[in-house]
């Protein structure tokens, strides 16, 4: 599939219940010849209503780190497990996951990114390893494939406990240094 299929199945997506509630499909945003990508939960309510990911408070938290280490948010890919919103913002059921993670492998395969950022236990626990601890293995490397992965906070357990931003501008630097050095 090219990206012009992609999206396309992706709009019209009916392989779960959320297609039901879905305001917008949020398909994912960015440079498609990234080296780095980021993959966060599922669309929230702002994501739902403007199709794209991360735009909402936790999207313009998102976009200060990026600020910060001097990564510009044109440069990189973003994208979510899921691409329509749960119902009150809700946890992805694993069933919505299975259903959904093609058209995120899809992405991955096309782009080819260098490094792949999980935005959130969520994504690290379907992306990295089932059993992965966000509070113990976030800005922990893991290879996977041709890709080199770890994991951040959600920005949006950023908004909710600040005393962990702390660790994520340090992640955040690793990333960085990371990208300049691959
Ligand atoms: N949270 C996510 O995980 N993804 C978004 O796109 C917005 C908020």
């Amino acid at each position: 599939m090219d990206w012009k299929e992609l999206e396309q199945a992706c709009a019209e997506c009916k392989k779960c219940e959320l297609c039901k509630t879905r305001i917008n499909c949020v398909f994912g945003v960015g440079n498609r010849n990234a080296n780095l990508m980021f993959v966060g939960e599922a669309p929230g309510e702002q994501e739902d209503l403007s199709g794209i990911p991360f735009v909402g408070r936790a999207g313009q938290l998102l976009d200060k780190f990026l600020f910060a280490v001097d990564i510009d948010r044109e440069d990189v890919y973003i994208a979510n497990i899921l691409k329509c919103r749960p119902p009150k913002n809700r946890d992805p059921l694993p069933e919505e996951e299975d259903q959904c993670i093609d058209y995120l492998r899809h992405q991955v395969a096309l782009i080819e990114p260098k490094v792949i950022v999980c935005l959130g236990r969520i994504a690290a626990m379907r992306l990295i390893k089932p059993d992965f601890k966000i509070t113990k293995e976030h800005g922990t490397w893991f290879k996977k494939g041709n890709y080199l992965m770890t994991a951040v906070y959600h920005p949006a357990a950023l908004l909710r406990d600040p005393r962990k931003k702390e660790d994520m501008l340090e992640d955040m630097r690793k990333i960085k240094q990371k990208l300049l050095e691959t």
